[in-house]
């Protein structure tokens, strides 16, 4: 079965799917974008994900290309079209198209790209087979709140982490702090167990499911920080997850080359992917979801 595409308008299949020369995501990354999962058919966190998509245009200054309604329709048709039950959809909003300068375009309209696939459905198996993260320092700009298009150091972070034989890559701040991985959050629980992950500011992206999780843990009366920690206290972590659209809630066993706890994958880590996995299949996401404006 072909893949069917939406671009500006038009369901058009994937393989010919495509957008002009000069949009502005193309030249200049001008633009923002979200990954929604599909677990059995529901979008997981769909306003959250609106929530968090209108707070990336307003920062921006991006139009919305239609109405939150109206591109939920597209999104769902997309799904629909694709056959999704378990899988990602993509959504891309760029500037538009305009003669390459660098200002706003006057009378450019917002272009907007939603793709879809499937994926296995959540496998705690594979979930809690660890995986290993490296450190590097972050190097991004300093508005990791925008899930911008602008994706060059997480790529070059991403590819660092795989050339070490690593799944992810966990990002310091000069003050010697973890932000966030390249495409997901990240997660330590201490020797004393408690459960952290980085509070929210310009600094991180506010992951749906790190908001999932959040909620689903005090759901389930589990107490949690959310505070800046360092490399140090991750590598002297006993346990350690990372969450993310694609990733779910994830264990890491090894950090810089160094097990975690025993090695394989921690209690409390394991309890909480039960948690998300058994959250998301009943409520649909997080309830909290106008934390960006
Ligand atoms: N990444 N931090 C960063 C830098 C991210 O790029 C992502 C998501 C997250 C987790 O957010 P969420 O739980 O809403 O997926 C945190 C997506 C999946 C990606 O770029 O593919």
């Amino acid at each position: 079965m072909s893949r069917i595409a939406y671009v500006n308008g038009q369901y058009v299949p994937h393989s010919q799917a495509a957008v002009h020369i000069e949009d502005r995501g193309y030249q200049f990354s001008d633009g923002v974008y979200e990954v929604f999962a599909v677990n059995h058919g529901r979008l997981v966190g769909e306003q959250g994900h609106l929530d968090r998509l209108g707070h990336s245009l307003k920062e921006l200054r991006i139009a919305w290309p239609m109405d939150r309604r109206a591109m939920m329709v597209v999104v769902h048709e997309v799904q629909r079209r694709n056959h999704v039950r378990d899988g990602l959809i993509y959504l891309q909003v760029t500037r538009g198209v305009a003669p390459r300068d660098h200002p706003f375009p006057e009378d450019a309209e917002s272009a907007l790209v939603v793709t879809a696939r499937k994926t296995p459905p959540l496998d705690k198996a594979a979930l809690t087979k660890g995986v290993e993260v490296i450190t590097i320092p972050d190097i991004r700009w300093q508005r990791c709140d925008i899930k911008s298009i602008a994706l060059l150091p997480n790529v070059l972070g991403k590819q660092q982490a795989r050339d070490a034989g690593a799944f992810e890559a966990w990002q310091v701040d000069a003050d010697g702090m973890i932000t966030e991985g390249t495409s997901t959050n990240a997660w330590i629980v201490t020797q004393d167990g408690e459960l952290i992950t980085r509070d929210t500011s310009r600094a991180i992206l506010n992951g749906i499911t790190r908001l999932a999780v959040l909620e689903a843990a005090t759901e389930a009366g589990l107490s949690f920080t959310e505070r800046a920690f360092s490399a140090d206290e991750a590598e002297a972590a006993r346990e350690a997850f990372i969450t993310s659209s694609t990733s779910h809630v994830k264990a890491v066993t090894r950090i810089n080359g160094k097990s975690l706890g025993n090695g394989h994958v921690g209690e409390l880590t394991s309890r909480l992917l039960d948690l998300y996995m058994d959250f998301v299949d009943t409520r649909g996401g997080p309830e909290k979801t106008d934390t960006w404006n």
